[in-house]
């Protein structure tokens, strides 16, 4: 890899107050109408779509100046707090395109769970408040989920060619463990019945993808 396909130095300010990156390159909102079928609780989901439907769930903004893996992409991650049925807020999950790249997530405001999850099926899930820094490796799918009464932010960087596969997710509808509300206020985990495990041919094919 050349050099002069890196990028210059740069400075960036992350503002407490909007909790956005600047400069940024865009990014983009996600909203609750777009995440039918993440939930666990689709008659609750479909009732709070009537009212939240066009809400923002979620926002990313992000400073992507490159696309090349000798250079990192950082954003904000901005998701509002919330629960359908008994189960918390959270993004849709992903595993990265090229699944061997790695990312960190810097807690910046609220409180939530990084929820990552190996291909076999593992579950760890991070509690974080700001100043908490989780470390996602390489082939750990990976949701944030929001256990607060406030916005749960998040800065993240990872490689610029990672990429995001979610339809991974979508196929084991969704992750092996839910987020949902416990006692007095606080959160617990509980097996997702809907969970379809991979089978060990396809965490092998999403190996071999890496390599190819
Ligand atoms: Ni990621």
């Amino acid at each position: 890899m050349s050099l002069s396909n890196a990028l210059s130095p740069f400075l960036a300010f992350v503002n407490p107050e909007t909790l956005q990156i600047q400069p940024n390159t865009g990014g983009y909102k996600k909203y609750f109408r777009e995440l039918s079928g993440i939930y666990a609780d689709e008659v609750a989901f479909d009732r709070l779509a009537e009212s939240l439907g066009s809400a923002v769930a979620y926002r990313v903004d992000e400073a992507r100046f490159s696309d090349r893996s000798s250079n990192l992409i950082t954003g904000i991650s901005v998701l509002e707090p919330g629960k359908v049925g008994q189960e918390f807020f959270m993004t849709r999950g992903h595993l990265h395109q090229r699944a061997d790249r790695p990312e960190t997530y810097y807690c910046l405001a609220g409180h939530g769970i990084l929820l990552l999850e190996s291909l076999a099926g593992e579950v760890e899930a991070m509690e974080m408040r700001p100043g908490n820094l989780v470390y996602v490796p390489p082939f750990w799918l990976h949701r944030s989920v929001n256990v607060g009464a406030a916005v749960f932010a998040t800065l993240f960087s990872y490689p610029a060619d990672a990429g995001q596969d979610f339809e991974i997710v979508r196929q084991a509808h969704g992750f092996s463990q839910l987020v949902v509300s416990g006692e007095n206020g606080s959160w617990k985990l509980i097996p997702n019945s809907r969970y379809r495990p991979r089978t060990g041919q396809e965490v092998e094919a999403y190996e071999a993808r890496t390599r190819s």
